[in-house]
């Protein structure tokens, strides 16, 4: 985050604040969300995307107070399943700025989406548009909906967070013609309103030429449209999928420059295609949030192999942060309490799981005086971390804290034991 430094004594402050006392006050681990950043990384994608419509991806972190940030700052938000819309609902999140994803919402799902009257669903299968036109017939309502498409772009990120390619099991296929059909379909139900395409092709994202093919073939495929019936579709969703700098090896285009080539994209093809220049909208999560936290550990043991390995186990591990072991996501580490004079030591993070694949931090270099009661701040894990944050070991999911300006505020309370007994019965 961007607000995070060392002190005069050598510990990290966040906003101000030292993270000793951070920790002292909400214990440990801790998800410590920098307010001022996240709201400023919002007002660079407003101010990167002027004509567009920015919708948070919620998936990425979800709380009631992250919903309330998001709408003070212009944002609208893209919610995937009735947990989400339910959050966004209860945080007073205007409806109409609510966009609805998802490869299977249920009936129950959409039917409070449609009576919500959120802003947009986006389609994702021929069952889906049976669904939804039975809804909107029975409670005589005009349900506005965006195609998701699948482009068959091979987007190069891990293959479990790359959703454009054709073998997977979103949207609606360019290539063997299935995305041209739902288009006609949807038109032919007088019951549902199609604004337009929706293409997204994964997740940490560094190479925008993806984004550029995405967006020609879907423009394409929207002069296909206007040329069979006569519609010019007026809403473009690009999707999300905007890379973040994880470690320093790790440089991402700014929202700015990714802007300018979309638009620049965008603006070129439809003069070739003679088309309107439809509204746009974007849906990043990981690049609003992810680089707004730091996960706040303490360091119980520290296991020297010889010559081997350093392993620096932490009190949280794979139940607060999945995605190293499920991806092989690579994160940094830092003591943060003092500094230190000692020589560098590369060391491994890991948790308190009981598996060896819980690991944090693959490679780290720490003071090689690190030592129990150290904390140990790990960045860069607002997103896909505590929205994929699990019970496992029946560990209690840390806390996530807002700073800003010198104060903090618990804004998702720590698990207690009994919250995790609460679900037993018997
Ligand atoms: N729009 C749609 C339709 C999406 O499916 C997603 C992410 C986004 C937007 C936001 O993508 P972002 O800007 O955050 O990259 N759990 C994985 C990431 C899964 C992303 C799923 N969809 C991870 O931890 O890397």
């Amino acid at each position: 985050p961007r607000h995070v430094a060392r002190g005069p004594a050598g510990a990290l402050t966040a906003a101000g604040l030292d993270v000793r006392d951070l920790a002292a006050e909400f214990g440990t681990p801790a998800y410590v969300l920098d307010e001022d950043d996240l709201r400023g990384r919002c007002r660079e994608f407003r101010a990167a995307f002027p004509d567009a419509d920015v919708y948070y991806a919620g998936k990425a972190f979800l709380c009631r107070a992250v919903v309330r940030m998001i709408a003070e700052e212009g944002m609208f938000l893209d919610v995937c399943t009735g947990g989400e819309l339910a959050t966004a609902l209860s945080a007073g999140m205007p409806p109409d700025r609510i966009g609805f994803h998802g490869n299977n919402k249920s009936v129950a799902e959409l039917t409070r989406a449609v009576e919500a009257g959120v802003g947009r669903i986006i389609v994702d299968s021929s069952t889906e548009i049976d669904r939804l036109s039975a809804l909107a017939r029975e409670r005589g309502v005009r349900p506005r909906v965006l195609l998701r498409v699948t482009v068959g772009v091979e987007a190069h990120t891990h293959e479990f967070i790359a959703t454009a390619h054709e073998d997977q099991k979103f949207g609606f296929s360019l290539a063997g013609g299935a995305a041209v059909a739902a288009a006609f379909r949807i038109l032919d139900e007088d019951v549902l309103e199609l604004r337009g395409l929706h293409s997204h092709i994964g997740s940490q994202i560094f190479d925008a030429s993806g984004f550029e093919v995405s967006a020609r073939r879907v423009l394409a495929l929207q002069a296909q449209i206007r040329d069979a019936r006569g519609v010019e579709l007026p809403e473009l969703d690009l999707g999300g999928g905007f890379g973040i700098a994880y470690t320093t090896q790790d440089d991402p285009a700014s929202p700015h420059d990714l802007a300018k080539r979309l638009r620049k994209i965008v603006d070129g093809e439809c003069a070739a295609e003679n088309l309107a220049v439809p509204h746009l909208s974007v849906e990043p999560g990981r690049a609003i949030v992810g680089p707004a936290v730091f996960t706040l550990y303490q360091v119980g043991t520290v296991k020297d192999l010889d010559g081997l390995r350093t392993y620096v186990s932490v009190d949280g591990g794979m139940s607060d942060n999945i995605r190293t072991a499920l991806y092989d996501a690579s994160y940094s580490a830092t003591v943060a309490n003092r500094t230190s004079a000692a020589p560098p030591l590369l060391a491994r993070v890991v948790g308190k799981h009981c598996e060896s694949g819980d690991i944090v931090v693959k490679d780290e270099f720490l003071p090689a005086d690190v030592q129990p009661g150290d904390l140990v701040a790990v960045p860069g894990t607002g997103a896909y971390c505590r929205s994929m944050a699990s019970n496992y070991n029946h560990v209690p999911r840390p806390p996530v804290v807002a700073v800003r300006d010198g104060s903090a505020r618990v804004i998702v309370r720590r698990e207690t034991e009994d919250d995790l007994l609460a679900l037993d019965v018997g």
